[in-house]
């Protein structure tokens, strides 16, 4: 493939889909070429993403029309994809950010600081969930240290919803109030527990803050354990992560809002066998966007960070 790699982006308009309109033009070897939104065709991509320098414009895409580009990201609403990776060449790199690929034979599956090796040349990737990056962010270094099967109990941001009125993403239901939903059987927990094989509860809610998630998973620990010990497991496993960091304090949701890194602080009971994991993700950037540009670096052999600094 040519470089700079053409960009096509189908779902240009949602929240995802913004993020990877900035993201893409930050990245040295993309040029975006193609950005649907049936609400928006015919405007200016610099009136939804003001950081936008040319003078491309919404389209819609034709339904029958082959999708002519090196890269395509699909940032559609759940179940639509299929239509469009039928259209998109062979050969050319498909990041989907919906849930539609996340079990499916000959996609990789990419949460980047586990998956890199598998996402090297891959040319269909499934993009992680935002919770279950923030569940495998907390999780995925000490699974072999747990002896119960670990709950997650998470808060999201409203953009987590999307831009469809829903009661998730209602100001007014959100306004004072903490709303659960799925307390059980959400995709995320099936996600979670195939990927990094080990079951997981989840217990979702959404808040009225816009952006960023917290989670907060605790588990047993199979042999008392101090919060040093916990804590170099986990540097170890991220220290060549340049967007997971390991911090001393616990942590919150404002510090990782626009960011593209997650954080992870950790506790442990004075008796050594309770572990207690917190993450933080921007749901639209390392729980989406960042995270999909993370993984066409892995794919197409750039350096991780690539568009990202
Ligand atoms: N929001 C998050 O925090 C988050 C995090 C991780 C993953 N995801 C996943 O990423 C995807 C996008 O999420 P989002 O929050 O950006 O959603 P969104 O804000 O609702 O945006 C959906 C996008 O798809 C387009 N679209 C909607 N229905 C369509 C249809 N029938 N045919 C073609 N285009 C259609 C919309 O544009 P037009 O209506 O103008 O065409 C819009 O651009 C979803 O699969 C979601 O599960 C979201």
């Amino acid at each position: 493939m040519p470089s700079p790699y053409t960009v096509a982006l189908i779902g240009a308009r949602g929240y995802v889909g913004r993020e990877l309109i900035r993201l893409i033009e930050a990245h040295p070897a993309l040029e975006l070429v193609h950005a649907a939104s049936r609400g928006l065709a015919g405007r200016p991509v610099a009136e939804l993403t003001p950081t936008h320098q040319g003078g491309l414009r919404f389209v819609t895409t034709d339904p029958e029309a082959p999708i002519d580009a090196d890269v395509v990201f699909l940032a559609l609403p759940n179940g639509l994809s299929e239509a469009y990776v039928a259209r998109c060449r062979p050969e050319a790199l498909l990041i989907d950010l919906s849930t539609d690929h996340r079990f499916a034979p000959g996609w990789v599956y990419g949460f980047t600081e586990r998956d890199h090796p598998a996402l090297r040349g891959a040319r269909r990737i499934s993009n992680p969930g935002c919770y279950a990056t923030a569940m495998q962010c907390a999780l995925w270094p000490i699974l072999d240290h747990l002896a119960s099967r670990p709950v997650c109990f998470g808060v999201s941001g409203y953009s987590g919803a999307g831009t469809r009125p829903t009661p998730k993403n209602d100001p007014k239901r959100l306004a004072d109030n903490l709303l659960p939903y799925h307390p059980a059987g959400h995709f995320h927990e099936g996600e979670v527990s195939h990927h990094l094989g080990q079951p997981v509860r989840f217990l979702p809610h959404v808040a009225a803050f816009f952006r960023g998630i917290h989670l907060t998973a605790t588990a047993r620990l199979k042999a008392p354990m101090t919060l040093e010990q916990v804590q170099e497991i986990y540097k170890s496993a991220y220290a060549q992560a340049p967007f997971v960091r390991v911090i001393d304090e616990l942590p919150e949701v404002k510090n990782i809002a626009h960011q593209n890194h997650a954080e992870v602080g950790l506790h442990v009971s004075s008796d050594g066998l309770e572990l207690t994991a917190m993450s933080t993700v921007d749901n639209l950037l390392k729980g989406a966007a960042s995270q999909a540009i993370q993984n066409l670096n892995a794919a197409l052999g750039f350096d991780q960070a690539e568009g990202l600094r």
